[in-house]
């Protein structure tokens, strides 16, 4: 029988008795031990370990890539894969859960056990992760005196209710290590010493209630929070950043292991924003440096894989590709040289890991800036550390009486105390390239188009004397809310100018239909203006605005009550005329598109709405639509959508996320311009597949094309400055 079956009933029942019933089922489990900890590690079957680590979302990629993303990171000397738990995702309505396709949580962690490799579960639940609203469900804001992330009953009632549903749904797959499973390690909370302070003394009241309550449903595995220099014992209190072997207080207490939860490769990227690349020296440098110095016996990359944020799952401007610098690219390839040179360093860590788990630590001065790290175990096996912290010049120096030659801004790893054995400076491993290459471009495709009807204001069912707060109207189900209102100035108004502020990102207006200006905000900026001159006679005229939301925010204090959506509207007549005040007025409201209503982006609802023969580009507000033959093959897809400017793409009615090419970055490119199109998104053999776009601003689709991406690799000969 299997145990899923047996279990189910129980998750039911209150959280207690459930719990008892678990505890019983994992004691007559097979196999594993309890996960404990000492001062030097993480202590697996009685052993202490080093691990390295690396995020992979099993959201942000597909079932079908799982598989060989985890082999990718065991081939680089992976141990460890961590992964946030999702909670939008999995509870989209209170007590209604999902964990089917991308969700499927259980499965990640069973490929991840299959490969065997351990897994580290960071349930948050509050996760942040550029993830829309850091995670939590949007009805979370309509719960009655709700306060996120604070000592606040609502929340965590909700809060315990999630993560006791993900502790008992492992338990029932046996996934924890304590049972047999892969799981050794779990998070609760996220970085939440960066808010604490906002909530005065119930900050701390619900640091140690989260921590009771997650060691409380007994996974038998240690639970760590990280950037909470103050966790609770025993969770363990990690590090997060660039530079944790400099910026780490270390552990609370000398029984807990230095842990780095988020080893940054890269840094999220926004639409707007630049990438931001991490040299694979610098990744390396910063790694061995925590061992030497805090004894580090657990390193996280975060991410190992970014992979991308499909559908509306990226928080506020972040672009769809997610760490595409990581060690794996976006697309799961690797990227040289930075997935060798890391592979290299954990090879050589994993070899000298005896001293530095069990020996004893010596710090001794070999220069003016540099050091020796040396752990010596009483059996007379010794690792050296020699750190060169000087950025500009290599420097010669004496280490028990051998001379060496340290790069400038190095570690050299010497095992034995004697030989070297990897410098974090001198990259051995292959170079890549990588290439894209036109399969097809949609010039010579049927194009059809829709236009999304614009609302006005006397046909809205949803009507208010003040202006609304987007998310709170839109209840997420939507980007969009249209603002409309219908006016006729008292007197003359002539060279009539609509002013519109807003804290949401995005607001187009239209004037009887007709769109007269766009304009946005970015990710830094609190708010923005729209100023845009029109025309109008004495009539009476219909003015909308579609106010667009690119992703909820995912960071700070406060979440539940952010305000998004316009804050001002005015139409400001010449100057010797009157100016109007609209903020307090007759508004009408609807939310989302009708497209999105009608979901015409799945094949099934296409004849929802007539779709002519598309004909001039540059529309704004319009829906497209075609079809097309894949290639052939399992290398990666892309759609290049640089002919287009800013909305939302569909693949056989997946939605493969938010494009925003029209944001360009201060020299004049678009962030991202290519867009993810995984395999599993298409149809298999020669049926053709369905493209679906809403465009908002205005492109032209025949330019788009579909590339194959590959890599190519050189060999790259290692710098003869070593020794
Ligand atoms: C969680 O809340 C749901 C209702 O939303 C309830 O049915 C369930 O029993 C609760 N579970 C726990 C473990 O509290
Ligand atoms: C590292 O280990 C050494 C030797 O056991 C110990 O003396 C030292 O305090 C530890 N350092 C940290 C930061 O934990
Ligand atoms: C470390 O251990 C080695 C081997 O047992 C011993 O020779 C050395 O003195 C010890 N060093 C320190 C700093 O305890
Ligand atoms: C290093 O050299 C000094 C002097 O030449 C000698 O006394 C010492 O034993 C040597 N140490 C090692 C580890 O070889
Ligand atoms: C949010 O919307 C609900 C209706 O869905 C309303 O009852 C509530 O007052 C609104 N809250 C805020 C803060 O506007
Ligand atoms: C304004 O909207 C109303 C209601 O949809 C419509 O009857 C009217 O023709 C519109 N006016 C203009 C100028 O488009
Ligand atoms: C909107 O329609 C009204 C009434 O027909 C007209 O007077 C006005 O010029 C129109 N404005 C624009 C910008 O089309
Ligand atoms: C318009 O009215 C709103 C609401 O009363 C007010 O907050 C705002 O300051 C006014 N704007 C201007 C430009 O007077
Ligand atoms: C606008 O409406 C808001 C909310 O009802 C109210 O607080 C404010 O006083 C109004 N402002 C004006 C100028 O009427
Ligand atoms: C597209 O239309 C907008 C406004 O209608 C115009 O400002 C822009 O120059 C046009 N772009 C192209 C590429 O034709
Ligand atoms: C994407 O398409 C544009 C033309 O729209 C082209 O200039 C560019 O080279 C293409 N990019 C790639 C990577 O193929
Ligand atoms: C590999 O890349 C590095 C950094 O861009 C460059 O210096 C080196 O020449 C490249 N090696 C090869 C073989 O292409």
């Amino acid at each position: 029988m299997k145990k899923k079956e047996q279990l189910r009933p129980w998750l039911l029942l209150p959280a207690v008795v459930s719990s008892i019933v678990v505890a019983l089922l994992s004691a007559a489990s097979i196999g594993g031990g309890e996960v404990t900890y000492d001062g030097r590690s993480l202590v697996v079957d009685g052993q202490r370990k080093m691990l390295f680590s690396g995020s992979i979302h099993y959201p942000r990629s597909t079932p079908e890539m799982w598989g060989d993303l985890i082999g990718k990171a065991k081939q680089g000397g992976i141990d460890v894969i961590q992964t946030y738990v999702f909670w939008n995702l999995h509870e989209p309505q209170p007590g209604q859960y999902d964990f089917s396709g991308r969700n499927d949580l259980v499965r990640f962690i069973k490929e991840i056990q299959a490969q065997g490799l351990y897994a580290c579960l960071r349930i948050g639940p509050f996760i942040e992760s550029e993830w829309n609203y850091g995670g939590f469900p949007f009805w979370l804001h309509d719960v009655p005196g709700i306060v996120y992330r604070t000592n606040n009953e609502p929340f965590k009632f909700y809060m315990q209710n999630f993560t006791t549903k993900i502790v008992n749904l492992m338990k029932s797959e046996s996934l924890f290590a304590s049972q047999g499973g892969p799981i050794i390690l779990s998070q609760i909370e996220n970085e939440y010493q960066n808010v604490e302070k906002a909530f005065g003394s119930d900050g701390l009241l619900y640091v140690d209630w989260a921590a009771k309550m997650a060691v409380g449903l007994e996974t038998g595995v240690p639970w760590v929070m990280c950037k909470q220099q103050d966790a609770p014992d025993p969770v363990i209190n990690s590090c997060n950043g660039m530079r944790c072997g400099e910026t780490f207080a270390g552990p609370n207490s000398p029984n807990k292991p230095s842990i780095w939860t988020e080893d940054w490769t890269s840094f999220y990227q926004v639409f707007g924003g630049e990438p931001y690349i991490r040299p694979e020296q610098d990744i390396a440098f910063h790694a061995a440096l925590f061992i030497a110095r805090l004894n580090g016996s657990y390193i996280n990359y975060y991410m190992y894989h970014g992979g991308t944020n499909f559908g509306r799952t990226s928080s506020a401007y972040m672009i769809t590709g997610y760490y595409d610098q990581a060690p794996l690219d976006e697309y799961g390839l690797l990227r040289q040289p930075k997935w060798g040179h890391l592979k290299d360093l954990h090879a050589a860590i994993k070899r000298c890991s005896g001293p530095l788990l069990y020996g004893n630590k010596s710090v001794i001065s070999i220069g003016q800036l540099q050091e020796a790290y040396v752990f010596e175990e009483e059996t007379g096996g010794c690792v050296a550390f020699l750190l060169n912290n000087d950025k500009r010049n290599a420097a010669s120096v004496q280490f028990r009486n051998e001379s060496f030659n340290l790069l400038p801004k190095s570690i050299t790893i010497l095992e034995d105390c004697k030989s070297e054995i990897f410098n974090t400076a001198a990259v051995a491993s292959v170079n890549s390239t990588r290439i894209f290459m036109t399969n097809q471009v949609f010039d010579t495709a049927q194009w059809e188009e829709f236009a999304e009807p614009t609302p006005n204001y006397c046909e809205s069912l949803l009507r208010s004397d003040v202006l609304l707060e987007q998310t709170n109207t839109t209840k997420d189900i939507s980007d969009y809310l249209w603002y409309t209102f219908s006016f006729k100035p008292d007197s003359a108004c002539t060279g009539p100018t609509l002013q519109v502020q807003s804290t949401a990102h995005v607001a187009h207006a239209f004037v009887n239909g007709t769109s007269i200006s766009t304009a946005h905000g970015n990710h830094d900026a609190k708010s923005f203006k729209m100023d845009v001159p029109f025309e109008f006679s004495e009539e009476m005229t219909n003015i909308s605005i579609l106010s667009v939301m690119v992703g909820l925010p995912d960071s700070g204090a406060f979440l539940e009550s952010r305000y998004s959506g316009l804050t001002q509207v005015g139409i400001q007549c010449s100057p010797d005329e009157p100016s109007y005040n609209l903020t307090n007025y007759s508004w009408g409201y609807q939310v989302g598109l009708l497209g999105e209503k009608l979901q015409i982006y799945l094949e099934e609802n296409l004849n929802e709405v007539v779709w002519s023969e598309a004909t001039s580009p540059n529309q704004s507000l319009i829906w497209y639509k075609t079809s097309f033959d894949a290639p052939k093959g399992d290398e990666p897809l892309v759609l290049n959508l640089s002919s287009m400017a800013k909305g939302e793409a569909w693949i056989n009615g997946q939605s493969i996320g938010r494009y925003w090419v029209s944001f360009l970055m201060t020299e004049g490119q678009p962030s991202q311009s290519l867009y993810h199109v995984p395999r599993s998104f298409l149809n298999d053999g020669s049926e053709p597949n369905l493209l679906v776009l809403l465009e908002e601003i205005g492109g032209d689709p025949s330019q788009i094309s579909l590339e194959i991406v590959s890599t190519s690799t050189s060999t790259y000969i290692s710098p003869s400055s070593v020794k």
